[in-house]
């Protein structure tokens, strides 16, 4: 089709694309992001663990090349993200003697953090994901040392401090599973008490790790229908649809034995898509957009969690080792028929 997504879509939502550090540099990759895409997100490059390694010396280089990359080709910059429980540098939390810091110490040095990093990139970013998955399924604040140390009102204050390194960028909470009823509940009185208290939300953002059954369409419906009448934008933040069963808890875990016959069952297509599945795929993709769209004066963005099934994530999660299609381009970088699919639709 000679219509990219960006522009079938300019008029309802932004697209936008996750690139991994060496994405980058693969001209190949960039062509696409440049032709479809017009919002990157750092898949990991952003992260804490990536511009804070062990030395304790900030690395901005390839955040500095990400924003010499936007320069050129016009793409809106996410920035993911700021405080998650996940990527941290241990000797954050310490002192210089190992001691564990006091809460006043680490909110410090979160100021100094974000003021240091978002400060850097002020202007230049759209949107911020300042908080990541703060939340269990039960409703409850995840265990972090965040929360450990700060206490709940950590994510109000990574708020208050991303607010005043960049007035002008949007700000978002982000998180998976907000179909579940006490995890959507537990957002949607964090957005209250943050609008409440005068701190500035812009946006939730739902990340959008699906598969061909998972959500229920009605209650990703009825989801983004809650957040949006709060007054924020609703943004789908790490769209993909793994086509793969999902394996059981038990088997997700780190020492998980799974016998040989189960990893084939848990690995059916290690080759190639048959074609059955590949229309599933691409009608299950057609039946989200339908949602999206429906909430078009709500959902200001959509990003896909990678550009090339062969670089996905889901192909390592939630266990490793398997041969996933859960993205627009194959492992030859060829559209699929998703794509024509979603062309058509708005
Ligand atoms: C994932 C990346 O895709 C991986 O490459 C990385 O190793 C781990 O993180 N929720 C998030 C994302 O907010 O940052 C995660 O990204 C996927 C789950």
């Amino acid at each position: 089709s000679a219509m990219s997504l960006k522009d079938a879509y300019k008029n309802e939502f932004l697209i936008g694309v996750a690139l991994a550090n060496k994405d980058l540099t693969n001209s190949s990759i960039t062509t696409i992001a440049n032709n479809e895409f017009n919002t990157v997100t750092a898949e990991f490059g952003m992260k804490m663990t990536s511009i804070l390694p062990e030395s304790g010396v900030y690395n901005f280089a390839w955040t500095d090349q990400l924003f010499g990359f936007v320069k050129k080709s016009g793409h809106f910059v996410v920035g993911h993200t700021l405080v998650w429980h996940k990527a941290l540098p241990e000797w954050l939390f310490c002192d210089r003697m190992g001691q564990k810091l006091k809460r006043d110490q680490l909110l410090l040095k979160l100021q100094q953090h974000i003021n240091t990093y978002v400060g850097r990139y002020r202007g230049q970013v759209l949107g911020w994901d300042v908080v990541n998955e703060a939340f269990n399924y039960d409703g409850s604040f995840r265990n972090s040392p965040w929360l450990e140390i700060i206490g709940e009102d950590y994510i109000e204050k990574a708020f208050e401090f991303a607010h005043q390194a960049d007035p002008n960028a949007e700000l978002y909470y982000n998180d998976y599973g907000l179909v579940n009823p006490k995890k959507q509940a537990a957002v949607v009185a964090l957005v209250k008490r943050l609008k409440k208290k005068g701190i500035p939300i812009h946006a939730v953002g739902i990340q959008g790790h699906y598969s061909l059954t998972y959500p229920d369409l009605n209650k990703l419906d009825k989801t983004i229908a809650r957040f949006a009448k709060l007054g924020v934008k609703v943004m789908i933040t790490e769209l993909d649809v793994s086509v793969l069963p999902f394996p059981g808890v038990e088997e997700r875990g780190e020492d998980a034995v799974i016998s040989a016959e189960r990893l084939i069952e848990l690995n059916p297509y290690p080759n190639q898509l048959p074609d059955e599945i590949q229309q599933q795929l691409t009608s299950r993709y057609r039946d989200l957009f339908c949602v999206f769209l429906k909430h078009q004066s709500a959902v200001s963005r959509v990003t896909f969690w990678g550009l090339t099934d062969s670089r996905s994530w889901r192909n390592n999660w939630p266990i490793e080792g398997r041969t996933d299609y859960p993205l627009l381009f194959d492992r030859a970088l060829n559209a699929k028929p998703v794509v024509d699919a979603l062309l058509e639709l708005p």
